[in-house]
């Protein structure tokens, strides 16, 4: 495609996309692994992996044989009939989850967490709870997606400005403070805690050693129920298949997307032994769950990301990537420290460097690496969970690049 071609596409359609998103000016046509091509023909180093989605890369050859051999076969049949690949799939992650008992297949993280909404106020009304003891603790910095209850969990007050009414039923609390938690608890209506082992939208911020267990403890006293929101953190990404297990807490429920389908839209909520028998039969559905397309390829992703060469692979990546950066920061002191799990990582700027997370990403772009940011303060690295040596050293050896530049500018 020529540069005129490439105009000419933007022109097109980018006016008729309601303006919600605000893309780079590029067109990605292509890629292999921890790496893209644009439609003029330059490559980038992808440390974003389309938001800690592409967690085996682009177009890894299992997950297209796993869609090829499905597209053949059975695209789509509603959850009025039974197929094959989301029988199996559930199968697979109810064994691989170490404590739920069902679970829902659904198309996104918003979608999982508002079947996570739903199941605890169900959960609650069968315990003869009314609607004002079904309230959903939730985080400040938190981020739980953008339907109305999800964007009601979301903590935030910039995503939800404008949307009011927002549904009742939320209260919200600090991040990694037992005792707010105690005392949001205390009237005894909560019916649950719902939470990202690592906070992801909201500056990469890991829960503190024994947080969860507090919360898993203030739930039990409390007759709550503990849900863990895994859709970014999940699925590998901080070394082990399921984030909370390196906390060693059991929760009620559990919610994935993103790396789930490796690039193919799929969600999912699993059901603790407490929950999974609580909605029935008309209770809840989506057309699309369950998609055989996206279950034959997530059964895949989910095979490969559980192994240990993945879980190995992190903790190599993760370790070269904050060399990396304390290399970088040893000549451009741009950054106060770096923190997250595994290969979910926000390098903070230093407060002269406040709010220009986003600049950066514009000299990252520049030069051929694709990054993100998680506010205004904060780069996010959350690569491919296969990366290799090299794309890494390339990635940072761009970051560096981009980095000076920066610091010059
Ligand atoms: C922790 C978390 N929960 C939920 C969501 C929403 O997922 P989706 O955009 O697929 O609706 C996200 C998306 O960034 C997320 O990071």
């Amino acid at each position: 495609m020529s540069t005129m071609d490439s105009n000419d596409l933007l022109t097109l359609g980018r006016d008729r996309y309601l303006p919600v998103y605000r893309p780079r000016e590029l067109i990605l046509q292509r890629g292999q692994g921890a790496r893209l091509w644009d439609a003029e023909g330059r490559d980038y180093v992808d440390f974003g992996a389309g938001i800690a989605v592409c967690s085996l890369g682009h177009c890894d050859p299992d997950l297209v044989a796993a869609l090829h051999e499905q597209s053949n076969k059975l695209w789509h049949t509603s959850n009025v009939f039974y197929s094959e690949p989301p029988l199996r799939l559930a199968d697979e992650l109810v064994a691989s989850s170490r404590f739920a008992q069902r679970v829902f297949l659904c198309n996104s993280g918003a979608e999982a967490n508002e079947a996570a909404i739903k199941l605890v106020r169900k959960w609650a009304a069968s315990q003869g709870r009314g609607p004002d003891q079904r309230v959903i603790l939730t985080f400040r910095g938190s981020f739980h997606g953008r339907t109305l209850a999800a964007v009601t969990a979301t903590a935030q007050p910039k995503y939800q400005e404008g949307y009011e009414p927002l549904p009742g039923g939320f209260r919200y609390t600090d991040f990694n403070d037992l005792d707010a938690v105690a005392a949001a608890m205390a009237a005894g209506d909560v019916a649950a805690v719902m939470v990202e082992p690592v906070q992801g939208e909201g500056g990469v911020m890991p829960a503190a050693p024994g947080f969860l267990a507090g919360l898993r403890a203030l739930c039990d006293a409390h007759d709550a129920l503990l849900v863990f929101d895994e859709i970014q953190c999940g699925m590998g990404r901080t070394g082990s298949l399921f984030a909370h297990w390196q906390d060693e807490v059991m929760p009620d429920i559990v919610t994935l997307a993103k790396a789930l389908g490796g690039g193919f839209p799929i969600g999912a909520m699993l059901a603790g032994p407490k929950v999974a028998e609580v909605m029935q039969f008309g209770a809840h559905g989506t057309t699309f769950g369950g998609n055989p397309l996206a279950a034959a390829v997530a059964r895949v992703a989910l095979r490969k990301l559980a192994s240990d060469d993945i879980a190995a692979n992190v903790r190599r990546q993760a370790q070269a990537i904050r060399d990396g950066i304390a290399a970088i920061n040893a000549e451009l002191d741009l950054f106060s420290e770096v923190r997250g799990r595994g290969l979910m990582l926000g390098a903070v700027l230093k407060p002269e460097h406040a709010g220009k997370a986003g600049a950066i990403l514009d000299a990252a772009a520049a030069n051929g690496l694709l990054l993100l940011q998680a506010g205004p303060d904060v780069l996010r690295f959350v690569p491919a969970l296969n990366i290799r040596d090299d794309e890494i050293a390339d990635g940072l050896a761009r970051l560096r690049k981009a980095l000076q530049a920066f610091a010059l500018s």
